[in-house]
């Protein structure tokens, strides 16, 4: 792929029109060389014709022409290409040149070079457009090669996307089978096990159960992707204070608190996807507390017109930085399962919500002190304040009140 934006073929066209051979000879003796692609025609129409095969980057239009002359060349230019603009520079003897410069930047023109024609002049100020071109052209190329990257990146996403919930829903019903008779086992014939093989029976059914979390999890995690965005007008402080009251046995077992900052404001999002952020993010901060040490969890925001980050910081184990991005990942878990039980995909969870609606989360901390994940939501103010003045949900259609 061209990511150097070097390109073999760097070549550009210019495009010569005068009705003279002997004045198309002058300019392609001056223009000559390495770089550039002279293109000649001897009329405006052989000149519209070319513009139909190639792009240019300059085109040299001869004033006065029978049939039609430069203006109107330049003016059929200008109706035909109009997205490419292709700059035009006239050929004009200095003695007609006043009574023609206006009406040739009118029709487009970006510059005059005036007869008898000086090399330098001419030869410099084609290379100013020449180079202008392959910088351009440059830049579409790094555009399409990235365009490209994206959709296929995007695919590849909806491909993974689409096969991770094929598999965890097809992986449910043996699981199922293979839990449900090893519980029968371990149940009704316990009589008739030896202390081992209860032992052995117990861990079947255990794992089961586990991978049984895992595929809801992962298939969790995939539904996301595929669901439409519902939103809706969301007090942030209302939502996380549901949360954290849902959460009251846990404080209540650990001697933990949640404060809420007042001025949590109003975002307008998808209701469930802003739930699984937080209630994943304040279900970690009393998950990864410090031994002995009850968890202080304080959600704070920072307000900007058009967006809110919202932090919620707690005092527990912290997280080393090399492993900050790793647990936003699938399954990436940085403790043991006996000593704080979970699946790690809550973070991915928080991850891919807050990118369905378009913002995002990361994470700062210090170990033994605490972490801080921050999440940044757009909060769209103008549709909003619209939506809030005419009484109606935002983004619905605006009904014309009589
Ligand atoms: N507030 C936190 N403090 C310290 N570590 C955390 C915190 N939140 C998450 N982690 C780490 O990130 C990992 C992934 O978290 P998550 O995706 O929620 O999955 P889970 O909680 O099921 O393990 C956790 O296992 C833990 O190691
Ligand atoms: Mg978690």
């Amino acid at each position: 792929m061209g990511w150097t934006g070097l390109e073999t073929d760097d070549r550009v066209s210019v495009l010569l029109v005068d009705d003279q051979d002997e004045n198309l000879l002058a300019l392609e003796t001056v223009l000559a060389g390495p770089g550039l692609k002279l293109v000649k025609a001897s009329s405006g129409i052989q000149a519209l014709k070319c513009l139909l095969d190639e792009d240019f980057a300059v085109a040299l239009l001869d004033v006065r022409m029978p049939d039609i002359d430069g203006f109107e060349t330049a003016a059929l230019m200008r109706e035909r290409d109009r997205s490419r603009n292709t700059p035009i520079i006239f050929i004009t003897a200095l003695s007609t040149a006043e009574t023609h410069v206006s009406r040739g930047y009118s029709l487009g023109a970006v510059d005059y070079i005036f007869k008898p024609i000086v090399p330098e002049v001419l030869r410099a100020k084609v290379q100013v457009f020449a180079e202008l071109f392959r910088k351009t052209r440059q830049v579409e190329r790094l555009n399409e090669s990235l365009r490209q990257r994206t959709r296929e990146l995007e695919a590849a996403n909806r491909d993974l996307e689409s096969f991770s919930y094929s598999v965890s829903h097809d992986l449910r019903a043996p699981l199922r089978a293979i839990a449900g008779f090893a519980d029968i086992i371990s149940r009704r014939y316990r009589d008739a096990l030896s202390e081992e093989a209860r032992h052995y029976f117990d861990n079947i059914v255990e794992a089961s159960e586990r991978m049984g979390q895992l595929i809801e999890d992962l298939l969790a995690y995939a539904r996301l992707g595929r669901q439409a965005l519902r939103r809706r007008r969301v007090s942030l402080y209302e939502l996380i204070a549901q949360i954290a009251a849902d959460l009251a046995p846990r404080l209540a077992e650990t001697g933990g608190q949640v404060s809420l900052s007042p001025n949590l404001p109003t975002v307008h999002g998808d209701p469930t996807l802003l739930g699984e952020i937080f209630t994943n993010l304040i279900g970690n901060a009393l998950t990864y507390s410090r031994p002995g040490v009850p968890p202080q969890v304080s959600v704070t925001c920072e307000v900007g017109l058009d967006w809110v980050t919202v932090q919620v910081r707690d005092n527990g184990i912290g997280i080393p930085p090399e492993h900050q991005e790793r647990i936003f990942e699938v399954f990436q878990r940085l403790q043991s399962e006996s000593s704080h039980p979970g699946t790690g995909i809550g973070l991915a969870i928080a991850r891919k919500s807050a990118a369905m609606m378009d913002g995002r989360v990361w994470v700062q901390s210090v170990v033994g002190e605490g972490s801080t994940f921050s999440v940044t939501l757009p909060r769209h103010a103008r549709e909003m304040i619209l939506a809030a003045r005419e009484g109606r949900e935002p983004w619905t259609d605006r009904v014309a009140s009589s």
